[in-house]
Parts: structure tokens; sequence; C-alpha cells
């Protein structure tokens, strides 16, 4: 029988890719992530570099290009990049997104189609669920898909969807049964981008993941051919939500990830930073709040790890766990950011540094992918 101790750590290959994906973020990210921010310029040399390393197919497995490696590997990378620039590591969150109602309901073909292309990097899915009047209430889905021969119809205006304008395909929840009660009665296609009808609309101006487009994709009249319906007709709330049981792991990673750099620059300031004639992290104002800042960040960590671990295993209870890991990470990483930006003092409010940009990236991960409020709903209804 392997030793505990070794069961419960990371396997060795596993350690070895981090250190390469480290390497990358430190040398190769980390510089180019406040010009990211202060131009919001989505990284098209960063995708390529990730391309080039093979960091897409961690979504995928390895019948469709990926690399097998399953989601606690994927997710540690995405704490890595996101360590550096949150932007940069939503290429690879949105990667698994998009791609997950696919790989968890599409039929062989449409996973021939398009996974390998989205392994590879060439293609960038979106999932386009939320609208203008369907935020948490996702049952609330107004746009429509109507039945024309052998063609879908669809006609509405998504809200909020990462990757608008940069998305070869749309995965796209709409209504196919207008008399069907809220959630049922909806359905998930593939769009692609190139389609007759489709266009981009507004693009948001944000505070935070500023070299990620977000906005509302616009669909008028887009006819998709019968073979681009995912999964079964009226069952795509399921799809939704199944998606998201896995993918809130992703935004878990990315907020582990921003803690922890926040955490490093912090500590790594406090030592530098002279007052009083005596480093700042010699005084145990400053010394106790790097520690509490590494200590809630650690414990983050392992509950992603679990999350991850049971989502691999496929266990019954991981939605629970990935919300869980959604809720507890984001506001960890909002709370050590904060405290990161109270370290540097006046240092931390200003963009010369890099705290205050992980401040405003770390404010997304307690509303995308669900609300906060709507994981403790999740979470909730589990108990008793
Ligand atoms: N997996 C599969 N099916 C599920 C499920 C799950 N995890 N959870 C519920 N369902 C099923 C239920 O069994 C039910 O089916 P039946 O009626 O056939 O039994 C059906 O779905 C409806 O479930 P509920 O009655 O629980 O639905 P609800 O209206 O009460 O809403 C909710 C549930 C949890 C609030 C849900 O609406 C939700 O998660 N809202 C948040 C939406 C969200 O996360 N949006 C994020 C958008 S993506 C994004 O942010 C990314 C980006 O690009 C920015």
């Amino acid at each position: 029988m392997e030793a505990v101790a070794d069961v419960y750590a990371l396997p060795q290959e596993f350690a070895d890719l981090r250190e390469t994906i480290r390497q990358i973020a430190t040398e190769r990210v980390a510089p180019r992530a406040a010009a990211i921010d202060e131009q919001a310029e989505y990284p098209h040399d960063l995708r390529a570099l990730f391309a080039e390393h093979d960091l897409f197919g961690l979504a995928f497995d390895s019948d469709y290009g990926g690399t097998g490696t399953g989601t606690l590997m994927l997710n540690i990378a995405i704490e890595e990049i996101a360590r550096a620039c949150a932007s940069s590591a939503l290429m690879l969150m949105v990667q698994e997104l998009g791609t997950l109602p696919i790989r968890l309901f599409g039929s062989d073909e449409q996973k021939q189609r398009l996974l390998p292309r989205c392994a590879s990097g060439e293609w960038s899915p979106a999932f386009a669920l939320s609208e203008p009047e369907a935020g948490s209430d996702a049952g609330g889905t107004r746009t429509s898909a109507v039945r024309d021969g052998d063609d879908w119809v669809i006609n509405g205006t998504k809200n909020w969807i990462t990757n608008l304008g940069i998305a070869d395909f749309y995965i796209l929840f709409a209504r196919t049964d207008p008399d069907a009660r809220r959630a049922h009665g909806i359905s998930a296609f593939i769009v692609e981008s190139d389609r007759p009808g489709f266009s981009v609309g507004k693009l948001e101006h944000k505070l935070g993941i500023r070299g990620s487009p977000t906005g509302s994709p616009i669909f008028e009249d887009v006819r998709v051919p019968a073979d681009n319906l995912v999964g079964e007709l009226h069952q795509g709330f399921k799809v939704a939500l199944a998606t998201l049981d896995h993918s809130r792991l992703g935004v878990a990673a990315q907020a582990v990830g921003i803690s922890q750099g926040a955490t490093d620059y912090a500590a790594t300031y406090a030592t530098e930073r002279q007052q009083f004639g005596r480093p700042i992290s010699s005084f145990q104002g400053i010394a106790f709040k790097l520690a509490d800042m590494e200590t809630r960040t650690a414990a983050a960590r392992e509950l992603l790890y679990k999350g991850c671990a049971k989502v691999d295993r496929g266990d019954a209870d991981m939605g629970k766990y990935s919300a869980m890991a959604k809720l507890f990470c984001s506001d960890t990483a909002m709370a050590v950011t904060v405290e990161a930006v109270q370290v540097l003092g006046g240092y931390g409010y200003v963009k010369e540094y890099p705290v205050e940009r992980m401040m405003r990236d770390a404010k997304i991960t307690q509303i995308y992918e669900g609300t906060n409020e709507i994981q403790r709903l999740v979470i909730a209804r589990t108990l008793g």
C-alpha cells in the first residue's frame, strides 16, 4: 500500500508540469500583465504561447487532441497563470467552459468537429447563457430557437459573455418550448460566429479582467442546422448547470492564483520596504496580515484540489464541492488582495504596482459563473 503521505501529494508528473507553467508565467506572462490591463488588450501573443506549450490541451481528453491529464492539472495551470495575470488565465478557463457542453453532452460528430481545434488553441469558444433579464435566474432565458425545416432559427441577445468577438463559436442556450415551465424547454446549440445574423454587440468597460472581452452577442434570425443541437431537445438547462458544476472550479483556481500572487508580492515588498529604520515585515501588524493571507490561500487551494479530485472521479457531490470551492476561493481572493493593497499602503493604490490590479481582478471571481449568493443556494440545497 502506498504511504498516505504519497497518496495525498500531487503526482510528480503534475508537480513537474506546474514548475514549467510557473516559469512561463513568471518569465513571459507577468511582464505583460500591466499592459494587458491598462490597454484592455486581448493577449493574442500569450494565446499563441499557451498553444505552443499545449496549455489549451489541458482541458481535453487525448482522444480529441488533449493532454488527457484531467481537471486537477488544468486548474493547477489556471492557478499558475492567474498568479501573474488573471485575464490570461481566463483564456484557459473559457476553453473549458465553452467546450464542456460538447464534451459532456455532444454527439461524436460534434466532438470530432470542434474539440481538436480547441485543444490546439486554434479555435476558442464562448458560453452564452446569461441575458439582460436572466442572470442568476438562468431559467428565465428569453432568447428563442424556432424549428424551420431542417434548421433552427435563433433570435435574442445575450449578456456578460466572455470571449465576445474572439470566439469562433458560441454555445447558446435558447428557449425551444415557449409553453414549458421556466427552466424546462431550453436547449443548447452550437452557433458559429460566421453565421449570417450573428453580430458582436456592446462590449463592456470593466473594473477588472480587462484583457478579456465581455459583452452582448446579438442573434437575429440566425439559422443553424439541426445537427448543432447539443444534447437532448428541451434539456439545455441541465447542460448548462452540469457544465457549471465542473467549470466553477476554474474560477476557484483563478481566485487562488490571484491570492497567491498578491501574497507573494506583498511579502517580498514588506521585507524590502523600510520604515522606522526596519523592514515593515518585522512589525507584527504587517507580519500577521501576511501570515493570514498565506494561510487563507493555502486553505482555499486544498478545497479547490479536493473539488478537482471529485470531478475527476465523477463523485456524486462534485457540484456541491465545486460551488464551495468557488465561494471560498473567491471570497479569499477578495479579502487577501484588499490586505495586499494595505500592506503596500499608498504604493498599493497606484498602477505602478500590481496589487491594485489583483484586487480589481479578484472581484469578478465573486460574481461570474454564478454569484456567491447562488453558490450558497446550491450548497444549502444539498444540506438536510
Ligand atoms: N446539473 C444538472 N441538472 C440540474 C442541476 C445540475 N447541477 N441543478 C439543477 N438541475 C435540474 C433540476 O433537477 C431541475 O430539473 P427537473 O425539474 O427536471 O427535476 C432543473 O435543472 C431546474 O432546477 P431548479 O428548479 O433548481 O432551477 P432554479 O430555477 O431554481 O435555478 C439555480 C437553479 C441554481 C439558481 C440556477 O439558475 C443557477 O445556477 N443560476 C446561476 C446561473 C449562472 O451560474 N450563471 C453564470 C453564467 S456563465 C458565466 O458567468 C460565464 C461568463 O462567460 C461570464
